[in-house]
């Protein structure tokens, strides 16, 4: 099978990127998608409905639009045994700085059959701005409207308007469940996302540390299973470092300190963090108190990093402390949940019953945030609200914490009525750290990965969550020492 990428006008691209368009009879059952970019590599990963071998083009963004295309054209085999069909392709030696778009070939019974096009940046140079979409807590939420679809379009209509994303961030609880009963319907939602810009996740809880996390994603090195449970990604002015906060065994938190300290102490003008637990949130259900705020503020303080990307909380919440931006983004499409009535030192704004993602883009000058409402949602309703913004805000390279503030953007009815209610500012110096007695104690999952289980039909149960109390635990073992000191009495 030996065939040549034909042209196609850029504006052609966009469109079949953004509308997935013409993959109905196609053979994927994910992607394609990429991950782990770098200034010369990417990786390309599918997962096809019956093996076979591909071809995977890639050509420079630029020689699709000329007579002269100059595609790479890579043979892959067919996905191993014991893969679970899953292919990963690491396609190097490309150009830094350069947008490039990609597509797989396969041949299916006697067609020759196309995926929709991709597309993917390698690492600017210094001085370009970067941007980049970051999202959390998607879950499940595909029936009757399918909220995660909704979410991913807008977002890869986000990208392709904004000349290209450079990658999408996740803060964690991408399904519900790691088996293929949610995967599938979760690549399959977010579909024209994922063929937008590379994808870059964390674990959340509901990952459960399973190796078909691992197995579907392609993370930058790092540190932890495979160098991919956390990670960090170098990419011109930006630095972002992904931790896994479900990894709270006393030597995983060490490790990713000590991690974390030294990708974050470069020479990166912008630094970003990204992890699962909130450190700080109203949240009515989970709230904070998972001990972040002892175990890595001071590291974020003495390291400068600007913003920390956080989910596990079902709403949106922007908290200030000492000159750090910590942002709630769990708005991917599960279910919202309520707000404490009090909100924690420092909320500047905060917001339930939205789903929404951040646009970040990270300037020489400035970091400019932007959270887009996809919808107002509640367990029962969805309704659109496209472009409409929850929040926006900018961080100046002078060291301005933010400046903007909800009240200054055009909301909608009800939101204004959210932003109402929102907490005043507070000044760096309020910061209430909590002691280490007030973390919770959580256990690590799996101290290697696991088989992949069996499907699980849907349920709508609230947000798991797996942090018992240290109160619990040393209760618990007061009860097991009391029930052996008297079976020893019964045996004598
Ligand atoms: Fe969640």
């Amino acid at each position: 099978m030996k065939r040549s990428l034909v042209p196609v006008a850029f504006g052609l691209l966009v469109l079949a990127t953004v509308a997935g368009a013409a993959t109905a009879a196609m053979p994927f059952v994910h992607g394609p998608y990429s991950g782990a970019p770098s200034a010369t590599s990417v990786v390309i990963s599918w997962v096809l409905s019956f093996p076979s071998p591909a071809e995977l083009e890639v050509a420079p963004e630029d020689a699709t639009t000329t007579t002269e295309p100059f595609p790479r054209i890579l043979d892959v085999a067919a996905a191993s045994e014991g893969s679970h069909g899953q292919v990963h392709v690491l396609v190097d030696g490309l150009e830094p700085a350069t947008a490039y778009v990609y597509r797989v070939v396969i041949q299916s019974g006697p067609e020759i059959a196309s995926s929709p096009i991709g597309r993917f940046k390698t690492e600017p140079a210094p001085g370009q701005t970067v941007t980049f979409a970051v999202l959390s807590d998607t879950q499940w939420q595909w029936e009757g409207t399918n909220r995660l679809a909704v979410i991913g379009d807008a977002i890869a209509f986000d990208a392709a308007r904004s000349g290209g994303f450079d990658f999408v961030l996740h803060a964690g609880d991408l399904v519900e469940t790691p088996n293929a009963f949610y995967w599938d319907p979760w690549f399959t939602s977010f579909e024209s996302m994922l063929l937008a810009a590379p994808f870059v996740p964390v674990l959340g809880n509901h990952e459960k540390n399973s190796v078909s996390y691992y197995n579907a994603f392609a993370h930058p090195s790092g540190g932890g299973q495979g160098d991919e449970r956390w990670w960090a990604l170098h990419w011109g002015d930006v630095v972002v470092v992904g931790l896994d906060t479900n990894a709270d065994r006393a030597d995983r938190i060490l490790e990713q300190q000590a991690y974390a300290r030294a990708e974050l102490s470069g020479p990166e003008r912008w630094k970003f963090v990204i992890f699962h637990h909130p450190v700080y949130s109203s949240d009515a259900y989970h709230g904070s108190g998972y001990g972040y705020e002892t175990i890595y503020h001071p590291i974020f303080v003495e390291t400068g990093v600007d913003i920390v990307f956080n989910g596990h909380a079902h709403n949106y919440e922007r908290i200030e402390k000492d000159g750090i931006v910590y942002l709630v983004l769990g708005g991917g499409g599960a279910v919202p949940r309520e707000l404490a009535p009090t909100r924690v030192d420092g909320s500047v704004v905060a917001i339930e019953n939205h789903s929404f993602y951040a646009h970040v883009s990270a300037a020489p000058d400035k970091i400019s945030v932007d959270i887009v409402s996809v919808a107002e949602a509640t367990e029962t309703t969805f309704v659109p609200t496209p472009g409409e913004l929850l929040d926006s805000f900018t961080l100046t390279a002078s060291g301005e914490p933010s400046v903007s503030s909800a009240a200054e953007l055009p909301l909608p009815d009800k939101t204004q009525t959210a932003s109402a209610s929102l907490a005043p500012v507070a000044t760096v110096s309020s910061v209430e750290t909590q002691t280490s007695s007030q973390m919770s104690a959580v256990p690590e999952v799996a101290s290697g990965r696991e088989t992949q289980p069996a499907a699980a039909a849907p349920t709508q149960t609230q947000d798991e969550c797996v942090m018992p109390s240290i109160a619990g635990l040393i209760a618990l073992l007061a009860l097991l020492a009391i029930a052996a000191w008297a079976l020893l009495r019964a045996g004598n």
